[in-house]
């Protein structure tokens, strides 16, 4: 059984002090294989949040792998952001941009989907193109059977009722039909503050909310994910903020059968 601690939009510059804490002491008891960051982990980019970022994410003693988000580009610096947007985010943490990491039980593939500009003016919807849902068929290809399947992306690749007014990632449907065909199990993503899981032709759409900062939207609170099972049936464990701690806030649990994902009672599922 694999344990992985998913967390997402730390935006340090808006960080909350008194939540890094908490977020490593419930970091140590869960005691994950793997620490997942889906991105935005800073709020504009600059030098010194990345630095802070960088503080907090070397000193978490887990493996981990770490993708951007829309708020590692600069924003204001249009040079900057038109000529290498990924300039500060390599000088600054010398994290790769589409880390790859294959262990025993489980494959995790980073797919960078913030984009230095975008259609409408809206540079922070985001897409996935097909060149990297290629690359993650290649990965896939020479994967265990028996290994999770995980892809972080940033981006929503569905989106709640309540944000009928935001736009899915760029590239959404040829994505998921490809992913579909390659066998991803799982998609980890971040962008929209809110957690929340949902089951998208058998693929199963898993998103943290803000882990730290005090950007929060409408009805959410602070929280991270943790995945725990194996290929057959994992749980999605929700660990949300409650006033001096994370507690656990929602758990549900899902089942492959027939190469696609569902939701279960607690009681039918043995592995997670
Ligand atoms: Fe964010
Ligand atoms: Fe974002």
């Amino acid at each position: 059984m694999i344990t992985i601690a998913h967390i997402s939009d730390l935006h340090f510059g808006r960080e909350q002090a008194e939540m890094i804490g908490e977020l490593i002491k419930s970091l140590a008891k869960i005691n994950p294989h793997r620490v997942i960051v889906s991105g935005d982990i800073t709020q504009r980019a600059r030098k010194s949040e990345f630095i802070s970022a960088c503080n907090f994410l070397n000193s978490l003693p887990w493996p981990k792998l770490i993708i951007s988000g829309n708020h590692d580009v600069p924003a204001f610096n249009l040079f900057d952001r038109f000529i290498n947007p990924w300039r500060k985010w390599q000088r600054y943490t010398g994290y790769e941009l589409e880390p790859v990491r294959k262990e025993l039980g489980y494959i995790a593939i980073g797919v960078n989907t913030a984009r230095r500009s975008g259609a409408l003016f809206d540079w922070s919807r985001g897409r996935i193109n097909e060149d990297q849902t290629d690359t993650i068929a290649k990965h896939l290809r020479t994967a265990d059977p028996d290994s999770l399947r995980l892809v972080v992306a940033h981006h929503p690749f569905w989106l709640p009722e309540k944000y009928k007014n935001r736009r899915v990632v760029g590239g959404r449907d040829k994505a998921l039909s490809a992913m579909k065909q390659s066998g991803v199990d799982i998609i980890l993503g971040g962008h929209v503050h809110s957690a929340y899981t949902k089951i998208m032709d058998g693929i199963i759409i898993c998103h943290a909310g803000s882990a730290i900062s005090d950007r929060l939207d409408m009805d959410s609170s602070n929280s991270f994910e943790v995945i725990q099972g194996n290929r057959r049936a994992f749980s999605i464990t929700t660990h949300a903020w409650q006033g001096k701690g994370f507690a656990t806030a929602k758990k549900r649990f899902f089942k492959r059968s027939s190469g696609a994902w569902q939701e279960t009672p607690a009681q039918h599922n043995n592995s997670a």
